[in-house]
């Protein structure tokens, strides 16, 4: 064990300060597979930019995934000013960009729909396959609305998008799930530390959710557990075995990834068909070897799931996904930048009308 845990060690040790990062192959469905097809990905993948791209640019607060992304393409290899080498076509708008520019939401989508409209005009790309090889990324929650004035984009291209826009139309099979990462990490990653680790569970937030008041309600007194609608320090997520990450008003995968990086295994509630699918890269990676997956009305029984949870293979997993929930500039290997590439990847089709 001790072997085991020292290989890994050194397996992070080199993600996190090199660009040549071992695989953790615990947390994926297929491993092997994944990393043959991830390196042919690395050397096929191009993606065509469209021009005069509207960037958003902060790589810092809620939306800081969508600044990153921008970023991280146009520094990587991935991107050809040759369409005819593209298997992808980036339509390169920005929500957050837009909003922050003061547009209201209705300008927005006359903004966006100008921009496609030029798109589907001055290139033929877009007629070839009524834009199933185009791809737009947004971490706004506007993102659904933004798109309502071309029908098009959001039915035919792939929408990369963060949780909390899914009040749309996601579509698993054909659009991303960008996870919510709010950087820079107050703190660093939580390591092979549980020992320190003495609450069971942790959760603190508004009780603005059926699953929160019921979470609030059968808990907040019990001595194993962390459990308020108070504020409670950071460090709590470094003293906790598991932390809850119970779905809100609104659907966000902030929360599940701060969980990660410090080292905090988390307890994800989920309601059928409403947030099934907010758990990003879930076609490349077994959420279950990393995550404790609950049905929304099981909050009763919560403290069962987690005391018969395996924790410390759990836990040790846990640090294997770390690496694949950070943004770096410039990306490295097996981010959560390539992971998104990835998943376009396998989206690309290879037939050309
Ligand atoms: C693509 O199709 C639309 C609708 O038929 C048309 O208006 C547009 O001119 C076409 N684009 C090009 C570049 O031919």
């Amino acid at each position: 064990m001790a072997r085991v845990l020292a290989a890994l060690a050194f397996a992070i040790a080199v993600a996190s300060n090199a660009g040549v990062a071992e695989l953790g192959t615990e947390i994926f469905h297929v491993a092997d597979v994944f990393q043959e097809d991830y390196e042919q990905m690395e050397q096929q993948l191009k993606v065509f930019v469209y021009p005069d791209p509207v960037v958003y640019t902060k790589l810092a607060g809620k939306y800081a995934s969508e600044g990153y992304f921008f970023r991280n393409l146009m520094e990587s290899r991935f991107v050809t000013t040759d369409p005819e080498e593209a298997q992808l076509f980036f339509v390169p708008i920005s929500c957050a960009r837009l909003k922050e520019e003061g547009l209201d939401h209705d300008e927005i989508s006359d903004n966006v729909a100008s921009f496609v409209e030029s798109v589907i005009a001055k290139f033929p790309y877009w007629n070839r396959t009524m834009g199933a090889d185009h791809f737009f990324v947004t971490c706004h929650e506007i993102g659904t609305r933004a798109t309502s004035k071309v029908a098009h984009l959001v039915k035919n291209s792939i929408r990369v998008v963060c949780a909390s826009s899914y009040s749309g139309p996601f579509i698993p099979h054909k659009d991303v799930a960008l996870p919510q990462i709010l950087q820079p990490f107050p703190s660093p990653r939580g390591g092979d530390d549980t020992e320190k680790r003495e609450t069971l569970g942790f959760w603190a937030g508004p009780a603005n959710s059926k699953t929160r008041i019921l979470l609030t309600k059968t808990w907040q007194e019990d001595s194993d557990m962390v459990i308020s609608t108070k504020h409670v320090g950071m460090q709590q997520f470094y003293r906790s075995k598991f932390c809850i990450c119970p779905s809100g008003t609104r659907v966000s995968t902030a929360r599940i990834v701060e969980s990660i990086h410090f080292g905090c295994v988390p307890g994800k509630s989920y309601l059928i068909l409403s947030d099934h699918y907010d758990l990003p890269f879930n076609d490349v990676l077994d959420w279950r070897k990393f995550a404790v997956i609950l049905p929304e009305q099981d909050a009763g029984t919560l403290k069962d799931a987690l005391e018969l949870a395996p924790y410390a293979t759990l836990h040790r997993n846990l640090l294997q996904a770390q690496a694949h929930f950070e943004w770096h500039s410039p990306p490295i290997k097996y981010d959560t930048f390539h992971m998104v590439m990835y998943e376009l990847w396998l989206r690309h089709s290879t037939i050309r009308y």
